[in-house]
This record gives structure tokens, sequence and C-alpha cells, in this order.
């Protein structure tokens, strides 16, 4: 959508830009720095992932993170943007009861952060939480193929939709289209079963990892701009190494500050 002249990103822009073959641009971000630069920068949707486990709090995987830590994150970021689209992430443990608590958290992002929309994970199985929240008002994003907070289940970071597995895939795809999400991620699933899925949805689909056929695609912002100390997958391609410079900027200012090249003279106050 980046060409695009649209003041304010809203879910008509996803079906526009899905109808007129225009590819959609989401970051994750969990912050207010980066949330206004990729909001500068033209990026059409920030998602307040709870990939926050691993790039904000420090946990192996998804799993422990909580809707009290996503919602300072998502405040912070949907208070800094003026173009894009903010999704929060529900995360695991938060709605897989039924549709009574996946309305309730989705109307505590909605409330206490400013969020435009919610994403919560799975197809068949996640089908009638999204009927529920959608049926409030609030727009929603799928996520299937695969599904981080089930990685215990799945047997670790699989592949999702190979082979006879597109069937499921596809059952997933069209459960969510028709309980009324706004689009739906596509998760390391083979490029050819993505291009499947998008054209038999009439909603835009999302990939991350799952090849060039989709509407859009989406990135972990800290695996895109090489600032991780973990393993990046191999659908990431780096635009940035984040971690080099500011490695270097941290070595060069200890030995500046060793050798009493910095502070300046332009860096003290006159008494
Ligand atoms: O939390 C997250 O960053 C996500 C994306 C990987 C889709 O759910």
């Amino acid at each position: 959508m980046a060409d695009e002249v649209v003041k304010k990103v809203r879910t008509r822009h996803f079906q526009n830009a899905k109808a007129n073959g225009i590819k959609i641009t989401g970051l994750t971000s969990y912050d207010q720095l980066t949330a206004a630069i990729f909001d500068k920068a033209g990026i059409d949707f920030l998602l307040v992932g709870d990939s926050a486990g691993n790039n904000v709090f420090g946990y192996d995987t998804t799993l422990p993170v909580t809707v009290d830590q996503l919602i300072p994150l998502t405040r912070a970021v949907a208070g800094a943007v003026k173009r894009a689209f903010v999704v929060a992430d529900m995360p695991f443990g938060s709605y897989e009861t039924g549709p009574d608590e996946a309305l309730h958290t989705a109307f505590r992002f909605m409330k206490e952060t400013g969020a435009h929309a919610v994403k919560l994970e799975g197809g068949v199985r996640s089908a009638e939480q999204i009927r529920r929240i959608v049926s409030a008002g609030i727009p929603v994003m799928a996520h299937i193929g695969f599904t981080p907070q089930s990685e215990h289940q799945l047997g670790g970071h699989v592949i999702q939709g190979r082979g006879e597995r597109v069937e499921q895939l596809l059952a997933d795809a069209h459960a969510v289209e028709e309980a009324g999400a706004f689009a739906v991620v596509l998760e390391m699933v083979p490029a050819e079963a993505a291009r499947r899925v998008t054209e038999e949805l009439t909603i835009p689909t999302i990939s991350v990892g799952a090849g060039p056929h989709t509407d859009g695609q989406l990135l972990v912002w800290t695996d895109w701009a090489g600032l991780t100390s973990g393993r990046i997958p191999k659908f990431v391609r780096q635009y940035a190494d984040l971690t080099g410079v500011l490695t270097d900027a941290a070595r060069t200012w200890t030995a500046d500050v060793a050798s009493g090249a910095y502070p300046g003279p332009e860096h003290s106050y006159e008494d």
C-alpha cells in the first residue's frame, strides 16, 4: 500500500489492496520509538506481537506472555502512530476457553490501548472466538499455518500445510474468513499452499515465511533489522545490522571514555 495516499490505514484498505494487487507491509513493534519510525516510513500495519516474549521479556517461547504485559507495549505503539493500523496480539491462555473469554480479552485491548484490531491464533478451532469478537465490532486478524503458541503440540518450528495437509490449511483459512476475520496471517507454509489459500480467499493473506504469492508480508522487526542473538529463520532477509552498529558504538564509546576522548569540551556546562 506504500504508494497509495492513505491518511489512516483502515480494514477497507486491506481489502482494496487485495482487490488491486497492491502489497501490504507489516512489522512487529513493541515500543513507541520503533512504532514512530516504521509509521513515518510507510509500513501499513504494526503488530504488537506476543513475540515480545522473546524480544522484550527474554523468554524462550511466547507461552508465558500475559495480557497485562502486552497492554502497556500496545498502548505505546498505538500512541505513536499517525497512519499505520495497529494490531494487538492476544497471548496464549487469553481466548482458548471460548468466545466469552476471547471477547473479554479483545475488549481489554481495545479499551486500554487504542489498538485498531486484535489477532489470535488458530483456524477451525478459533472460529467461534473470531465470530464473537467480530460481532462486537472489533476487527480480527487470524493466524494459521505454524502457530507459535501451539509449538509443543506441533513438535517445534515445523512447516505446516505440506503435501496433503494443505487441505487442513484450506479448511482453516475458509473457517476464519467465514467467521469474519478481515485478514489472515499464514506462517511457515509452502509458497504453493499459500498461493492456493490466497486465490481461494476473498480476504487478504499476509505471509510470515509463506513465500511471495500472498497479499502482504509481515516480519518480526528485530529479525529484519539484525537485532537478535537468536537463530534467524530462513525466510527472513536482514535489512540492517543493528547488532553490529550497537556493538561498534558501545566499543568505541568505552574506548573514548577510557582514553578521555569523551566527553569533549562541547559536552560540558559552563560554570
Ligand atoms: O507475535 C508475533 O510476532 C507473530 C508473528 C510472527 C505473526 O505472531
